[in-house]
């Protein structure tokens, strides 16, 4: 249809105190003008153009970052001189799709969303309207513009600076999104002026523009009066993380999800979970992140950019860029590093830490293990604190460990390595050549035995322990039990 977006986020947003543009502050992990730009993604807007001005560069480097279903072009605002003024500098740009419609955004409103973009262009269409205003009732209105509404739809906007006592008592405000008939919206944007308390160019100044031109303006109200709120500050930020993250538990428990204390519990907007997982308190499950069916999430897991099976088991457990397969069981304390794979049936134990690899289907890795750059086949069974080396100080080097290997206690594997299939390393042993298949590689010095040795050195020892004894007894302090000034 040739709609296109148009998100003001050229402001710099002085209270938020950031070194960021304020669009970039996140909510639920998430910029705000990401969750403006999804919002238009999922109302099937295919080109959208970003206002900047504040440090422009990072906000570009942002937009170039994500992985994105539309266009998204930025345009350069050199001085914030006003909403109005933002969108005029999108003329150029609006000019190619004049005979449909534009939606304009705030890109420091994030909660927006799809059905009321698409419910409020319904509205627009059907009223044929030069101007739809997405509205919301507020107890509250200090700071918004204020709908002024006639018998046929509004007349105009009136800012709080700008409000005559009477029209402070307004409680439906502008949220900032409008949609215009795009070709209209170029022939009064050159007409605004800055004569107002501000100073600045309004956007909102258009809706009576349009109307002196015959045309027709409209209100429509958002049945989430959520859609107009914004952050201009740390405390408004926290606000509405806290809103965010109630909203979206509550979806997830409609959907068939359990969480059993919502404490520290924070799922980001585009994190899918499948139905009868559990979800235990502290958990945090951030950007493109999917968990399967008949989950548990234990406490304090940390979910990033990854991918995760049904019926997998977590607990404690931090995984970035990751993917987990089915029917896996990790933890208490494990960490999962980007580019790791870990396929189905897996068992993890505590304190490993795997980073580049994959691990194949059925393997053990019970406890204190560090796995980086290496493929490990199926079967394989890791003792305790096994390392893989694959670092000499100046390049990276990988392991590969064949199916139904096992690995000794505390082997290290210097890489690049190869363990063959079914082989077996002897604890303590530091393997620095490829093992064939089936075989089993020690590498460890023998132990001398120094007979009598010790003898003379225990009876100190045994003596210093009824000491402390004796002294526990008497009430008297002992040299270790004491606190160091
Ligand atoms: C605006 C509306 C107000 C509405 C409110 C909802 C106007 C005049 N007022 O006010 O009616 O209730 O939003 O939140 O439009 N921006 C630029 N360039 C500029 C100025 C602003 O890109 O020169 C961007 C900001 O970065 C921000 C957005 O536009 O993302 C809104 O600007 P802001 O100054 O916060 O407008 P409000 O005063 O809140
Ligand atoms: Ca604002």
């Amino acid at each position: 249809m040739g709609n296109v977006a148009v998100i003001l986020a050229g402001g710099q947003g002085k209270r938020m105190k950031s070194e960021k543009p304020k669009v970039l502050c996140s909510v639920l992990g998430e910029p705000m003008i990401e969750w403006v730009l999804t919002a238009c993604e999922n109302a099937d807007i295919e080109d959208i153009c970003v206002i900047k001005g504040y440090k422009a560069q990072l906000l570009d480097e942002y937009v170039q970052s994500r992985s994105t279903r539309s266009e998204v072009t930025t345009i350069l605002q050199e001085e914030q001189l006003g909403t109005g003024h933002a969108v005029m500098q999108a003329a150029d740009f609006l000019k190619s799709f004049s005979d449909a419609n534009t939606l304009v955004l705030n890109g420091d409103a994030p909660f927006i969303d799809a059905q009321t973009i698409q419910d409020a262009l319904d509205y627009h269409v059907n009223n044929d309207s030069a101007v739809t205003v997405v509205t919301a009732r507020l107890e509250n209105p200090t700071g918004y513009g204020r709908i002024i509404r006639t018998d046929e739809g509004i007349s105009g906007i009136v800012e709080q600076k700008d409000c005559e006592p009477y029209q402070l008592a307004i409680t439906e405000v502008n949220s900032g999104c409008y949609w215009f008939k795009t070709e209209k919206l170029l022939e009064v944007l050159s007409e605004i002026t800055n004569d107002n308390a501000q100073g600045e160019y309004y956007l909102t100044d258009c809706v009576e523009l349009l109307i002196q031109k015959g045309l027709r303006a409209h209100a429509y109200i958002s049945r989430n009066p959520n859609v107009v709120l914004g952050a201009n500050d740390r405390r408004a930020l926290l606000a509405l993380n806290d809103i965010a993250r109630a909203e979206i538990i509550g979806r997830h428990l409609d959907a068939g999800i359990e969480v059993c204390c919502s404490d520290g519990v924070s799922i980001g907007n585009n994190v899918t979970i499948g139905q009868g997982t559990v979800i235990h308190s502290g958990v945090i499950l951030r950007g493109s992140t999917t968990i399967g069916e008949n989950c548990v999430l234990g406490n304090n897991c940390i979910i990033e950019n990854t991918t995760v099976g049904n019926r997998v088991n977590l607990n404690n457990v931090q995984a970035y860029d990751s993917i987990i397969e089915d029917n896996v069981k990790i933890g208490p304390f494990v960490q999962l590093r980007p580019g790791t794979h870990i396929k189905r049936g897996v068992k993890i134990g505590d304190f490993v830490e795997i980073k580049n690899s994959t691990i194949g289907e059925y393997t053990a890795v019970a406890h204190l293990t560090y796995i980086g750059d290496s493929d490990v086949g199926a079967n394989v069974n890791f003792g305790c604190g096994v390392v893989t080396v694959n670092y000499n100080g100046d390049k990276k080097f990988r392991t590969v460990i064949g199916d139904n290997a096992f690995i000794g206690c505390n082997t290290n594997l210097i890489a690049p390595v190869r363990v063959g299939n079914g082989a077996y390393t002897g604890a303590g042993s530091t393997i620095t050549k490829d093992i064939p298949d089936n075989a089993l590689a020690v590498g460890r010095a023998k132990a001398e035995i120094r007979e009598g040795y010790a003898a003379s050195k225990l009876h100190n020892r045994i003596e210093k322990y009824e000491q402390i004894k004796k002294n526990e007894e008497s009430g008297e302090q002992n040299e270790s039990d004491k606190v160091s000034e």
